[in-house]
């Protein structure tokens, strides 16, 4: 893996390897982190409509053009159509609905388009496809200049290209040492489809432990993280970075972009310098039998089949 900052989503669409998370970020804490990530070199920011932060996002979006002399273009936004869910009393998003849905993100982020507009997850069997024609359709009126998925496994993409309709350019997945998803990760390559990994610090003891942050880890999982014989630990210290670090440079060594979220400033700066060092082979080697199959942030469902 090269040094590079950004993946291909097509010949003129470049996906940067950093962005920042802003899952759980208030909309009223947005504006200052999204500023400050920006003005610490992020230039890829990864929001969602579920967040209910796209307004204080776009604000900070706004003060950090100002601030930094940036040029929108010089920045990658996505957002995500939250496509309903009728397990839980919602009403599944049609093609129509979601047309209407990214042009409600677009007026809360004050922005005229998107970078990349993603199904946040393939809930409903009924409308996946419908749901997709209008992220195609939003992608041909330039409302989003590329378009993808998330927490789709392989039996959702198939259903995709077993329908004749354009590939995803993008599936954003839960991808660390411990959910490596090493069959979707290959299938998704043979298909262009690009990776991008959210969750990637879970191995830290620190992951999501603020009051009210529930971080759905086994107390075995939480443990792990804070022994002092973590492999992650030790590779620290022989590259003289952080865990953090180590977490995101896996990722991005394997062709991910990766999507750190803090509201700390210093967290924030630490897990944007991750293009100084490189893994060697016998640590990426070791860090690949670390694969425990399983989902810690967000399970939406198996791996593999569609439901
Ligand atoms: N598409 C999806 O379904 C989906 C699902 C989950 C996440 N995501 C996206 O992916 C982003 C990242 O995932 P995530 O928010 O779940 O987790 P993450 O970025 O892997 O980890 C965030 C947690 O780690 C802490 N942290 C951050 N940097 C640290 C460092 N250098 N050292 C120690 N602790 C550190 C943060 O606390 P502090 O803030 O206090 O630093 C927070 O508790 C999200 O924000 C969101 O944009 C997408």
């Amino acid at each position: 893996m090269s040094n590079e900052r950004a993946q291909n989503l097509a010949h003129d669409v470049k996906l940067p390897f950093l962005g920042f998370g802003t899952y759980l970020i208030s909309d009223s804490e947005a504006p200052v982190a999204v500023h400050e990530a920006i003005r610490a070199g992020y230039r890829h920011i990864d929001t969602a409509e579920f967040y209910q932060n796209e307004a204080g996002v776009g604000e900070g979006i706004r003060r950090a053009l100002e601030s930094e002399r940036l040029s929108r273009s010089d920045l990658f936004v996505t957002t995500k159509l939250w496509p309903g869910n009728a397990a839980w009393g919602q009403m599944p998003k049609t093609t129509e609905t979601t047309i209407a849905s990214l042009h409600e993100s677009l007026a809360r982020l004050g922005l005229d388009y998107v970078d990349l507009y993603l199904i946040h997850a393939p809930f409903d069997h009924e409308q996946r496809l419908a749901q997709w024609r209008g992220l195609v359709a939003l992608k041909e009126q330039k409302k989003a200049r590329a378009v993808g998925v998330s927490n789709f496994n392989i039996g959702h993409l198939k259903e995709i290209e077993d329908a004749g309709l354009a590939q995803p350019q993008a599936n954003e997945i839960e991808l660390h040492p411990w959910a490596q998803k090493p069959e979707l990760v290959s299938y998704m390559k043979e298909r262009g489809i690009a990776a991008i990994a959210y969750s990637s610090l879970v191995p830290l003891s620190t992951w999501r432990s603020a009051p009210g942050h529930d971080s759905g880890k086994t107390d075995a999982m939480k443990s792990d993280g804070q022994r002092p014989d973590s492999p992650f630990k030790l590779m620290a210290k022989k590259y003289g970075v952080t865990e953090a670090q180590v977490l995101l440079r896996w990722g991005v060594q394997n062709g991910f972009s990766v999507l750190p979220k803090s509201t700390n400033p210093d967290r924030l700066r630490e897990n944007a310098d991750i293009f100084s060092f490189n893994i060697d082979a016998g640590d990426m080697a070791a860090i690949a039998k670390m694969d425990r199959g399983v989902a810690v942030a967000w399970s939406v469902g198996d791996p593999i089949k569609a439901a």
